[in-house]
């Protein structure tokens, strides 16, 4: 396995609505060297989820484990479709490893509902909810050529990384996962 390169804010790359994959690359070892390759990348930098035009291939795979919110990762996502059951929003602030140093606060869906191939083809389900539900539709977004900079409603919440540890970051709570920041 080797570490990936990720491409950062201003590549095209980043920009693009991704197809979706041949179901046959699924059979493919170079791409599940490259869903491996993912999953290593993520963790190394450390983040909670990575897409692949991140990593310069524009299809629609995401890597994600967003940690003690959502038990069982690391997820391999193929080709999702993204739903969310009811209208209620939340705040978070993000980070992301395409915007290197930048803390920004979005508004996402509290509820999200992921349908999905794995990387062995299976089609698979999951309910997301607070910070998991964010890192979905974060990374979901990255697959549509949409950064999360663009999701700040209010640019003045848009902060570097010192200055948003500085000025904006709240202590932790203990059941309010809104308060959260995570790069992806
Ligand atoms: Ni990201």
């Amino acid at each position: 396995m080797s570490l990936l390169k990720i491409a950062r804010m201003g590549h095209p790359v980043l920009d693009a609505v991704a197809p979706s994959p041949d179901p046959a690359l699924l059979e493919d070892a170079t791409f599940q060297r490259l869903i491996d390759d993912m999953i290593e990348t993520m963790y190394d930098e450390p983040g909670v989820g990575l897409a692949a035009p991140q990593v310069h291939v524009p299809l629609r795979l995401l890597v994600m484990d967003p940690g003690e919110y959502l038990p069982g990762g690391p997820y391999v996502v193929i080709d999702p479709v993204l739903t969310f059951p009811r209208e209620e929003r939340f705040s978070l602030w993000e980070g992301c490893l395409s915007v290197p140093g930048l803390r920004g606060e979005t508004e996402r869906y509290r509820h999200a509902h992921l349908a999905f191939r794995d990387r062995h083809g299976e089609a698979r389900e999951l309910s997301l909810e607070g910070f998991a539900a964010a890192v979905a539709q974060h990374e979901y977004d990255h697959l549509d050529g949409v950064l999360f900079v663009r999701r700040v409603p209010d640019l003045t919440r848009l902060a570097y990384e010192e200055e948003f540890l500085r000025h904006h970051a709240e202590p932790p709570a203990d059941e309010d996962d809104g308060e959260e920041a995570g790069e992806d």
